[in-house]
Parts: C-alpha cells; structure tokens; sequence
C-alpha cells in the first residue's frame, strides 16, 4: 500500500514562542517569505502524498486561510501584472490535493491529535508531519526518504537523528536493533528520558509513517509524560505487536519550535533564497567585520 494522507498536529500551544504565538500559529511563523507549515505541505506533496489533514484549534484560524483561495488578493495580483506572485499563490495547494480540517478540542498532546484524526485517515497507513521540525533533505526530502523504506517494508517507521545526549529529555528516544545502520528495527522507545536513562542518544523527530493499527492502541493511551497523551507511547505498544523501523534520515533539521533552532533556520534559509540570498551573505560579512 503506498501512503497517501498526511496528518498535521497544529493545535499544539506554542508556549516556547510566546507571545508571538498567542494570536497567530507556530505553524505560520516564516521563514524567509514561507511560513513553516507550507515547507511541511511541500515536503509531503513531493513525497506523493494528496490528502492533507490538519488538527486544529480555534486560534489556529490562520492556517485554513493560507491553504484557501484568497480571490481579492488574486484579483489585484492580477489587475496589477503580478503574475509570477499569482501563480506562486495559486500553487500553494496543487491540483489534485485535498485539505480536511479536524478539531482538538484540547491540547491533551501529540498522541490525542493524531488520534482525532482517526475518521478521516481509516484504515490505512498514514504520515504524521511536525511542522516545527523544518527538514532540508539530502538529495531526496526526509519523507520521501522514509517513503522508500516503507514502500519495501510497509511497516510503520520514524524518522530518527543522533542528538547531544545531554537532550534526550526532549525528546522520544529509541533503542535499535542494528547500531550503525540507516534502517533498523526499533526495540524499545521511551519518551522524554533523563539521559542516564536514555536507551541511545537516537531521538524521534518529527516525521512518522505509521500502520493505522496505531489508532487502536493510540484510544488505550492513558496521560504520560508532561500529562499529556503521548505517541510515544502508543508506539511503545505498537512495538510490542509487529516491526517498526527507525529511519536515520540523510539531511539537517532546524527545531524552529524553538527560538534558536528558528533563528538558525531563518539565516541558512535565507543564504540559500534565490532573492536575497547574496545580499543577505554580503551583509553578514560586513556585520561580522564591525
Ligand atoms: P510541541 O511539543 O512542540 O508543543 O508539540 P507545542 O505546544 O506546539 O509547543 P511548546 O512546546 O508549547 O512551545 C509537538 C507538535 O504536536 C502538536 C503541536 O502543534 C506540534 O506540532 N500538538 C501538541 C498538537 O497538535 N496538540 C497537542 O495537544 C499537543
């Protein structure tokens, strides 16, 4: 089976963003001219996927509005001779691909909105996307890296990254089968763990393609770390009845949930952007010479 939904948790409450996140989303903070939600959509389109599935909130108005048609910014675009910009809007969803929007009522965690997913995506396998984690792959994106993997296996598998072992309390950590390898089995994963307790310093970020049996145990889920009904967890019970591989993707993530990973995104974005990138590197060696 090829995966073809992809869920977006955006109800999540952005609390390390504040107060640039009380009235406006994570998920549309910019970088550059893009708001990191369009590099999600993006990254899951070109990875085949044409089902596009946001959890929301009611603060989370914003992000309706970007992936809808905006007919009098289209009509002035037009009336002005704007046509690169028009065509640039009118590709923000591409033809052919769908956008559902599903409530949280809660915040109750990353586990309960994948869970009020559950209608829309049935019973087949699906993708999770975090926006906040911005993925430059290598050559090929994060997901579609891992689409490979689970076109071969059709197993779920989490998209993994060595981090500082100094962090593993941030995030879910897995232990796998096969030390070194690209693709592994998992065969234990715990969220959130000190790092005296931490299985590897191998940290789930966040890219999943998950089988939907997923849904069953993601319903069984009690509150876990932080209070809060965690994926991890249901994973941990996944693993328990069939494979899941970890997929130690080619390519560098910018945690922009955070202020410094953000800030890191935006001057590596912008050096690259086709617009402003050589002005942007001139400036930064004039300011690094003052
Ligand atoms: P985070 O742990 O980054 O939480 O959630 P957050 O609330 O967005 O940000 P901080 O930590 O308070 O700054 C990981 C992902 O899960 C989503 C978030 O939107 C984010 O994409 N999420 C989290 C939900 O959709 N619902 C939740 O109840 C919790």
């Amino acid at each position: 089976m090829k995966v073809k939904k992809a869920v977006f948790p955006v109800a999540g409450m952005g609390t390390r963003f504040l107060p640039a996140t009380k009235a406006n989303p994570k998920e549309m903070l910019p970088i550059v001219d893009k708001p990191l939600i369009q590099y999600a959509v993006e990254e899951a389109v070109a990875a085949g996927i044409n089902e596009l599935i946001f959890v929301t909130n009611s603060s989370k108005r914003a992000i309706e509005d970007h992936f809808d048609k905006n007919y009098e910014m289209e009509a002035e675009l037009d009336k002005r001779g704007k046509h690169d910009l028009l065509s640039q809007l009118r590709r923000i969803v591409p033809e052919g691909v769908s956008c559902v929007y599903v409530r949280q009522p809660e915040a109750l965690g990353l586990g309960h909105a994948v869970l009020c997913a559950r209608r829309v995506v049935g019973d087949e396998p699906f993708a999770v996307i975090l926006a906040d984690d911005l993925i430059s792959g290598h050559g090929m994106s994060c997901l579609g890296q891992m689409m490979q993997a689970f076109d071969e296996s059709q197993v779920s598998v989490l998209g993994v990254e060595r981090v500082d072992p100094k962090m593993t309390e941030k995030y879910g950590i897995v232990k796998i089968d096969e030390e070194g390898a690209r693709l592994s089995r998992v065969s234990a994963i715990v969220e959130k763990p000190r790092m005296e307790d931490a299985p590897s310093n191998l940290a789930v970020v966040g890219r999943y393609l998950l089988r939907p049996e997923i849904f069953n145990l993601l319903e069984n889920t009690g509150r876990g770390s932080g209070g809060e009904i965690q994926l991890t967890d249901a994973i941990a019970q996944l693993l328990r009845q069939q494979a899941v591989m970890a997929y130690e993707f080619a390519g560098k993530r910018y945690d922009c949930g955070s202020k410094l990973g953000y800030l890191q995104a935006t001057v590596e974005y912008a050096l690259e952007h086709n617009e402003v990138g050589d002005a942007f590197r001139r400036y930064l060696q004039d300011f690094r010479e003052k």
